[in-house]
């Protein structure tokens, strides 16, 4: 229990999303996505969002990234409302404080594996030596050192996964927000990022939130949720067998 309080008190509120709804108007159809998503994801935290195809988990993590707009609600990240910032500071937020692994990678086509890794750090300022050699450290952490100059279509599908990895961890994030970050993942490979996460995690206290169909890695995060119709709910843990 005195552990359980010390680790209550070390956790601060990192990203809230607030009674979060979307809905979209195509023509004469209203298709309601979110309705009314709460989640506190706190600095360091671990955790999986799972559910079935079409339930809103990619919508969540896109609104949770400044990727999309809810339709009502808000998202703060560390008290600043994301949807309120002038565009300029939402950039430099998205930059700088939130790394994002699209469900599909979203590499650009014209630059190799290292460039497209390098490219959040460039954007940010830093100097082009330390971005690079970060970039290459990552890549090798992912297994791709081989791979450095290849374009993403010289690249298999779980290669570009995990370069797309690699790129939103160079500019060492707060949050990362993964959308089926091992979906194209064999399970050598999904097993090296889980490992990259959880030492991410403990390293640079790096916060995940990560959408996944696989449940062995969902069960293997800190905390489970549920997507169900386009709301959220807490799955209780799998070890966890008292009811107080
Ligand atoms: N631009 C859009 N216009 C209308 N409906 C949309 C739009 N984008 C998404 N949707 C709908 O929203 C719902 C949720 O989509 P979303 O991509 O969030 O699902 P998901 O849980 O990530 O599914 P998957 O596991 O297949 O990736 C789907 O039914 C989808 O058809
Ligand atoms: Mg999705």
């Amino acid at each position: 229990m005195n552990s359980n309080m010390t680790q209550q008190q070390d956790k601060s509120l990192l990203l809230q999303v607030n009674n979060v709804s979307k809905r979209y108007h195509e023509g004469s159809i209203d298709t309601q996505v979110l309705q009314g998503v709460n989640l506190d994801v706190y600095r360091g935290e671990q955790l999986a969002i799972v559910g079935t195809s079409g339930s809103g988990k990619s919508t969540l993590l896109h609104i949770m990234g400044t990727l999309d707009q809810p339709s009502s609600g808000t998202v703060t990240l560390l008290g600043e409302d994301l949807y309120r910032l002038s565009a300029a500071r939402q950039a430099k937020v998205r930059n700088q404080d939130l790394g994002f692994i699209y469900q599909f990678h979203h590499l650009l086509p014209e630059f190799t594996a290292l460039e497209n890794v390098a490219m959040p750090g460039l954007i940010q300022g830093r100097p082009r030596q330390e971005v690079e050699q970060q970039a290459k450290a990552l890549l090798e952490r992912v297994g791709l050192s081989h791979r450095l100059q290849h374009t993403p279509s010289e690249m298999s599908g779980g290669e570009r996964q995990r370069t797309a990895i690699a790129r939103a961890l160079i500019n060492q994030p707060k949050l990362v927000l993964a959308d089926e970050p091992t979906g194209n993942l064999d399970a050598a490979s999904g097993e090296a990022v889980y490992q990259l996460i959880r030492e991410l995690g403990s390293q640079f206290g790096t916060a995940f939130v990560v959408v996944t169909h696989d449940p062995k890695l969902a069960e293997r995060m800190d905390r489970q949720l549920q997507m169900q119709d386009g709301i959220l709910y807490e799955q209780s843990q799998p070890l966890s067998v008292e009811n107080s």
